[in-house]
């Protein structure tokens, strides 16, 4: 059986009385990538922050999350900081400010590297950014990049302690097509020269397809479906997923007009009772607005809705 490198089960995030993770439940093994996918505001970043161990100050965590087998959730900061990144690295949504700008890049990359206990840190660097594909940049300053050779800066930076588990936050919603693309090629290539597994964010269904090995699907601080890729996108079994799809081909209802979800996704200061896609759900009967579905499976395949 292959080995799961993080096993998140049952995790809530409660930030006062908002609830913005409910249920977030999905394991990665290793050496493969996972994408978390579903609408904004559905949770995606509070999960990851949880894995991480990078939540808002005023937040809490339930649930597990473990990675090896050791629950994050019940770790001390020392602990945590040993694995934050050297084993778990996070390039996050909002990397504006992440690149220092007073510093070139090779001496941002070096210092990083030195922290995390290089001993040849200029020597690491300089075989980071020949990884990353952008060996020129190390004496430019982050303004003088590109968007795309930035992210590959940032790549260089995260994967500078060699951790075992990249989680990369939307980390290309801000590209054109062509570098998002590279940039995805890229991470695909460092998994198998670097030993990495990765958990990668999107909104993305496409992406989803092309890159990952399985994928889960979250609505409303829930994961609602999660399974291989292939299985996930040919066969969807919960109606959010089926519509994540069909929306996404720009699929046209029979009076010409495009399909939409409707309705949006509840936020995390919403009380839910039942299922949390029941006021969008177009196939939702009236048990479905007061229990909670129970997961249903198909081999590795599984999903909460009370069909299928
Ligand atoms: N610091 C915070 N305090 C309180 N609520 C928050 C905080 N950050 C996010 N939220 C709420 O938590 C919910 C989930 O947020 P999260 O950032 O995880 O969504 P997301 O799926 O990553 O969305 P996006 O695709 O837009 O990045 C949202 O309803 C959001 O408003
Ligand atoms: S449980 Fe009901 S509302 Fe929820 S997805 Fe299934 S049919 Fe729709
Ligand atoms: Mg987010």
């Amino acid at each position: 059986m292959e080995e799961s490198l993080l096993t998140v089960s049952g995790l809530k995030v409660r930030i006062g009385s908002r609830e913005p993770v409910r249920d977030s439940s999905f394991s990665i093994k290793s050496g493969s990538a996972k994408a978390l996918i579903g609408e904004s505001g559905c949770g995606k970043t509070m999960t990851a922050s949880a894995i991480i161990g990078l939540l808002p100050e005023n937040a809490s965590a339930d649930g597990i999350v473990a990675y090896r087998n050791r629950n994050i959730l019940n770790m001390d900061e020392r602990q945590l900081s040993a694995i934050r990144g050297s084993e778990i690295s996070m390039i996050c949504q909002s990397a504006d400010g992440a690149l220092n700008p007073v510093y070139r890049i090779g001496k941002q990359i070096e210092r990083i590297a030195r922290i995390n206990g290089n001993d040849d840190a200029a020597e690491r660097a300089e075989a980071l950014l020949k990884a990353t594909g952008i060996t020129g940049a190390g004496r430019k300053y982050p303004h003088q990049l590109s968007g795309g050779m930035q992210q590959r800066a940032l790549i260089a930076a995260a994967i500078s302690s060699s951790p075992s588990l990249l989680i990369a936050d939307e980390m290309t919603s801000a590209l054109d097509r062509k570098t998002e693309a590279e940039i995805m090629d890229l991470l695909v290539s460092l998994m198998t020269t670097q030993g990495l597994s990765m958990l990668f964010i999107s909104h993305s269904i496409a992406l989803a397809s092309a890159y990952s090995d399985s994928v889960a699907v979250m609505h409303g601080g829930f994961t609602v479906e999660d399974g291989d890729t292939a299985d996930v996108i040919s066969s969807p079994r919960h109606p959010y997923t089926e519509l994540l799809i069909r929306t996404s081909r720009l699929e046209r209802n029979p009076d010409g007009t495009f399909l939409t979800i409707k309705g949006s996704m509840p936020g995390s200061w919403e009380k839910i009772e039942g299922c949390s896609f029941a006021r969008r759900c177009p196939y939702a009967e009236k048990i479905c607005f007061s229990e909670t579905p129970g997961w249903k499976y198909d081999g590795n395949h599984r999903w909460r809705c009370i069909h299928g």
